[in-house]
């Protein structure tokens, strides 16, 4: 497999779809390589399916680790849809949000425990972490305080969970990203967004230098 998994995580808030709109042009420009942008939950026909039944806010009643079981279940089918024929292919897959998230919200902030919920996605990934992972780091206030302003419409079933849940879900990213040194690279998100994007592109740049230069 010669393509690369690049992962984007952190809070609600934290700017990650916001700054991947304008990242992904930037990168393109610096590589011949195809760069084709994915998401979690969803991202395939099947993992759109069970991303509606996981959001859904009638389903007040899922047990957490049903929703666990259920975020695993929309990685492995979007893993074998869309992220290993894309590595396959030698191209460059951009993903909002993977593994990461699980473990710090259903570990972390729904409380099953960061290593239970690791253990079940090990299953469902079967080895095929990301070559990289840009962590957006946000303090919970500040990323709840955008949610809320972007939507005075609904709020999904997850985002109405309270702040200490997104303190934990936090705490948990932090310890991710103290423990996964080689992989997870942290950039400040709660700067201005052309910032934001500048720092994600560097930190791009600097681990693939062969691959982000400017297709030459
Ligand atoms: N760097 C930033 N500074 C201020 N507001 C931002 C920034 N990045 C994104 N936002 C705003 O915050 C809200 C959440 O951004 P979004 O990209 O959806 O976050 P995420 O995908 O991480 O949940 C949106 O209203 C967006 O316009
Ligand atoms: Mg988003």
């Amino acid at each position: 497999m010669s393509g690369i998994f690049i992962s984007f995580e952190g809070p609600d808030g934290a700017g990650k779809t916001t700054a991947l709109n304008s990242l992904t042009p930037k990168l393109k420009a610096l590589t011949e390589q195809e760069i084709v942008v994915s998401r979690e939950p969803g991202g395939s026909p099947i993992a759109e399916k069970i991303r509606k039944i996981i959001l859904d806010i009638h389903d007040q009643e899922m047990d957490d680790r049903t929703e666990a079981l259920l975020y695993a279940a929309a990685r492995r089918q979007h893993l074998v849809d869309v992220i290993l024929p894309t590595l396959n292919a030698d191209k460059i897959l951009l993903s909002d949000r993977f593994v990461d998230s699980s473990i710090a919200y259903q570990g972390g902030g729904r409380e099953i425990g960061t290593k239970e919920v690791a253990e079940i996605n090990d299953f469902a990934i079967d080895g095929h972490l990301p070559d990289l992972t840009i962590y957006f780091d946000i303090s919970p206030e500040v990323g709840l305080s955008r949610i809320r302003k972007d939507h005075q419409q609904a709020m999904d079933r997850l985002e109405k969970a309270s702040l200490d849940f997104h303190k934990r879900v936090h705490d948990s990213y932090l310890k991710l990203v103290h423990d996964n040194p080689d992989r997870i690279v942290s950039i400040n998100a709660d700067q201005a967004p052309d910032q934001v994007v500048e720092d994600a592109v560097n930190v791009i740049i600097q681990r693939f230098p062969n691959v982000f230069n400017g297709g030459r």
